[in-house]
């Protein structure tokens, strides 16, 4: 018997079913190449953060090379040059910026974020043992506009480096809380994982916030979004805390952004596959064309589930794409790679193009 007393149909184009599947298996680069030629367009200034490592020199020199962006690289001078000599590297011209060494820079970024913070318990001599902090100097950077996209993120905890941008940069007017994405490239279609890496355990409004700031992040990327709500449960099978909030932001999500294709709450195989649904589900919203953007009820999800993607799931993750900022800052996730590092800089300089009018 059922657990849930209801009789389930059992699927019956099984052979459509297995061919889904089969076709999400294989790398699609279309959206990557189509963001990397529009960062050509008007290349960039990106600040790195941590730039006294061989992964983001490198990734520095190519972003350099193929004239995707403009670097900054900040840290120890000395070790920095270390680097590019014993590696060979070419990275003639580009800006080194030692924080260490730029005194005046220091004590001036230090008043501004003094000034930003001092109800909030800052005093001015921590804001100025602040602007030791790499993550700070660069994101003050990028708050006076000396830089357009700052990355950083690669070898310290993310939850360590978003805060001096959430606390120098902040959300974006208008957004409440900031958020990460990651893309998939499989070879059918991109599909866009939300929130994967800042929220922990969001409420309902905080999730409809989620899918509203995914949906336009979507769009950035030139897709329409076709977003499911996750859950364990579909459409009420079973009760409990997160099929209650997720069938709860369904409800208020369908309200608050009524052109957006929306559904849930759901599992993530009912999500993804059509003739599931179809069969299924019928009366989805989604069941037609099936969803290309999945929002996950936790922190806990979200970040599991697009990390078991990318060690075995025969896919490219891109990301995570920071989103709701003010400005484009994006933290790499612990370990990323120079492919990923070079990724995330097209990104930020697509970002930084659009700042004006609809970005991340
Ligand atoms: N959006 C916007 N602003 C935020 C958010 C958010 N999601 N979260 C915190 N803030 C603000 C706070 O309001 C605060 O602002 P204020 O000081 O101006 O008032 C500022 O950011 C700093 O907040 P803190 O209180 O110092 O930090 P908090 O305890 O709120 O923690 C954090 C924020 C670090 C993002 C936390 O939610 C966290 O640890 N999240 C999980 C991160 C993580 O570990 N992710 C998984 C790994 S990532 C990966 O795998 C790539």
């Amino acid at each position: 018997a059922m657990e849930s007393g209801v009789a389930r149909k059992p699927i019956t184009n099984w052979e459509a079913y297995e061919q889904e599947l089969k076709e999400r298996i294989g790398i699609d680069q279309k959206l990557m190449s189509r963001i990397t030629t529009q960062a050509k367009k008007n290349p960039k200034t990106v600040v790195f953060a941590e730039a006294d490592h061989y992964k983001i020199l490198k990734a520095a020199q190519i972003v350099k090379e193929q004239r995707i962006a403009d670097p900054i690289l900040l840290g120890n001078e000395e070790r920095i040059q270390a680097i590019i000599s014993e590696n060979n590297m070419d990275l003639q011209g580009v800006t080194i910026i030692d924080p260490f060494k730029e005194d005046a820079k220091r004590e001036e970024y230090a008043l501004t974020l003094f000034e930003k913070r001092q109800r909030k318990g800052l005093t001015l001599f921590d804001a100025r043992r602040l602007m030791r902090d790499r993550n700070y100097f660069g994101s003050m950077m990028l708050h006076t506009g000396e830089a357009d996209a700052l990355i950083s993120g690669l070898t310290r905890d993310y939850s360590k480096t978003i805060v001096p941008a959430l606390q120098v940069i902040g959300v974006e007017e208008g957004i409440n809380k900031v958020a990460g994405m990651y893309i998939i490239l499989g070879q059918k279609e991109p599909y866009f994982f939300a929130d994967t890496t800042v929220n922990v355990n969001p409420s309902a409004d905080e999730l409809v916030d989620i899918i509203g700031l995914t949906a336009r992040t979507v769009r950035f990327f030139d897709t329409e979004p076709r977003v499911a709500m996750l859950s364990y449960s579909n459409f009420g099978s079973v009760g409990g805390d997160i099929p209650n909030k997720a069938a709860e932001v369904v409800k208020k999500a369908k309200q608050r952004y009524p052109e957006l294709l929306l559904d849930g709450e759901m599992q993530a195989n009912t999500a993804l596959n059509r003739t599931l649904l179809k069969e299924q589900y019928p009366f989805s919203e989604l069941a037609e064309k099936g969803a290309n953007t999945l929002i996950f009820p936790t922190l806990a999800s979200g970040n599991i589930a697009y990390k078991v993607l990318q060690e075995i799931g025969g896919v490219e993750v891109i990301g995570p794409v920071l989103m709701g900022m003010r400005k484009p800052v994006h933290i790499l996730q612990l370990g990323s790679s120079i492919r990923d590092i070079v990724n995330m800089v097209s990104i930020a300089v697509v970002d930084a193009q659009n700042y004006n009018n609809q970005h991340i």
